[in-house]
């Protein structure tokens, strides 16, 4: 029986230079999806997972994320006076739970894996989520929650993947499987950015990962790779030759909100998805249209 999956690593220490200038002063994990920051998906989804510990891998100039999860006493004073109680309840939903979150700077952002290896203290050894906050996935089971099913089933790490857009695998990391059958299949390798033409699959890892502890050992000595970063996947590939890794093609819709066509469809998707809501975003783009 493989050990439960209780925390989760969270790296929001990119400079977000895609979503330029917006994410110069708020960092681009805050920006909103309709009427919330991305990040308050995220760890909703975390929660919806069994996540009872979220390791946030920040930098310079990401103190809002902090505050965001902590309480804000004149803002709530004034909705509980002014009895704004349904926006009061909304602003109090996405607190931190007392001793949930944790806070560690990356100090460089020298790449994914070493974001990743900063959170190693506070992990510890045991099995963990990785969620790559830019990328919301709509789902009607939570992407992670699915991700720690196939980690309850079959134990080792878990890498979730979807298929590819027609000519963006060079942009992503892309799987090698070992024959295809059903949605978790056993991996053989993988492939960050590989060159047009080269990629073993039309499948590539979309953002949510359960690994084992195991990782953080071999991106204390993990070389940089491609685009100069210590990349996770290439860790991960070593880790490979020692453990088992499965790939989950899981159910579900994925925003690249580190993007900016990216974050406008997420915009536009979730409105559309909230039933509060959903009418008068549709009447809305429609209008524009
Ligand atoms: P991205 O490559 O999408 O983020 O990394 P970025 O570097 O902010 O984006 P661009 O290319 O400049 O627009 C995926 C996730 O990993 C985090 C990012 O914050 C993002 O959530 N990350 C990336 C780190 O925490 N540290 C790093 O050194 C690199």
């Amino acid at each position: 029986m493989s050990k439960r999956v209780r925390k989760a690593v969270l790296p929001v220490a990119g400079l977000g230079t895609r979503v330029l200038p917006g994410a110069k002063t708020t960092p681009k994990e805050m920006l909103n999806i309709f009427d919330r920051p991305i990040l308050s998906y995220i760890v909703e989804e975390g929660r919806a997972a069994g996540i009872e510990h979220f390791v946030f891998v920040t930098g310079r100039g990401k103190g809002a994320i902090e505050d965001y999860f902590d309480h804000h006493p004149e803002l709530e004073s004034q909705l509980e006076a002014k009895g704004k109680t349904e926006i009061l309840a909304e602003v109090l939903r996405d607190l931190a739970r007392p001793g949930e979150m944790s806070f560690v700077r990356q100090m460089a952002p020298l790449g994914l894996g070493h974001a990743v290896w900063c959170a190693r203290d506070i992990v510890g050894a045991e099995p963990f989520a990785v969620i790559l906050p830019d990328m919301l996935m709509a789902a009607e089971t939570p992407a992670l929650a699915q991700a720690v099913a196939a980690h309850d089933q079959v134990g080792g790490n878990i890498i979730v993947v979807e298929p590819v857009p027609q000519g963006e695998a060079h942009k992503y990391g892309i799987v090698a499987l070992d024959g295809r059958d059903g949605r978790l299949n056993r991996m053989t390798g993988m492939v960050e950015k590989p060159a047009p033409g080269t990629e073993p699959s039309n499948l590539f890892i979309s953002g949510r990962y359960v690994l084992q502890p195991e990782i953080f050992e071999i991106l204390e000595t993990q070389p940089r790779g491609a685009g100069g970063e210590i990349q996770l996947t290439d860790a991960m590939a070593t880790l490979m030759g020692r453990q088992d890794f499965h790939a989950l093609e899981y159910e579900g819709t994925t925003y690249d909100c580190g993007d900016k066509i990216g974050l406008l469809r997420a915009n536009v998707a979730f409105a559309l998805r909230r039933p509060d809501v959903a009418e008068a975003a549709r009447a809305a783009i429609r209008a524009l249209l």
